[in-house]
């Protein structure tokens, strides 16, 4: 991290900001999750939210879009919080030759619960033979701001699935996606290459600009 630091607040609801100077208020920033590495690496890329996560536990993703799961979960938490910024997620992975499956479906592909070794043996599975390898990632934010204004960033990193697993970083479906530009897969790059190319950076840098120009 080039400037400040992560502070994590010690309340069993988590929470992280970065922070630049010790005068300053950070203004909180409620994100539909119950992951930690999601708070985590929202925070790094906004600094000067305090980011505080709040599980919409029991929601059910119904929508048949990523934009429209990622507004089911803002809504499910942004009556609690009147007056602060509420964000969710949703992200997946969209195959051309499988007619964009796994999509909304991605992290339980190979049925409940969800296990990433059997995701992505089945998506090789399914592509055996196939030469249209095209595949993309999508993030789509949902974002409720003070005023109650909503709104959607979606980002898209566009690649292809390789014939074999490799990689160890990451997670999902990373061993297998070698994004466009590149000849290795997301999980062999790593997180600096990641951090600058995926769907949730991309959605992120368009989350920042609509916090920024509001
Ligand atoms: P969620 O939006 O965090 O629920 O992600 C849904 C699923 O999409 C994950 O469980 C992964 O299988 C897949 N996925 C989303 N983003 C990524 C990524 O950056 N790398 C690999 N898999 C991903």
């Amino acid at each position: 991290m080039p400037h400040g630091s992560i502070f994590q607040a010690p309340d069993p609801s988590f929470s992280f900001f970065v922070h630049h100077s010790s005068f300053f208020m950070p203004m909180k920033l409620y994100l539909a999750t119950h992951n930690k590495h999601k708070v985590q690496e929202i925070a790094e890329m906004l600094p000067g939210f305090e980011v505080v996560a709040d599980d919409p536990a029991g929601i059910e993703e119904t929508a048949p879009d990523f934009v429209g799961n990622a507004q089911i979960k803002v809504e499910a938490i942004a009556m609690r919080h009147p007056g602060c910024w509420c964000m969710a997620d949703d992200s997946g992975l969209e195959v051309e030759a499988l007619g964009g499956a796994p999509g909304v479906r991605s992290a339980r592909y190979a049925g409940e619960p969800c296990d990433t070794e059997a995701n992505n043996a089945l998506l090789l599975h399914n592509l055996e033979g196939v030469e249209n390898r095209k595949a993309s990632f999508t993030c789509a934010i949902a974002l409720v701001a003070p005023d109650r204004t909503r709104h959607t960033a979606v980002g898209k990193c566009n690649g292809r699935i390789a014939l074999s697993a490799s990689g160890a970083k990451g997670f999902g479906y990373d061993p297998l996606f070698v994004p466009d530009g590149y000849g290795e897969t997301f999980a062999e790059l790593g997180e600096a290459v990641k951090n600058a190319v995926s769907h949730r950076a991309r959605a992120l840098a368009e989350v920042k600009r609509i916090m920024t120009g509001l």
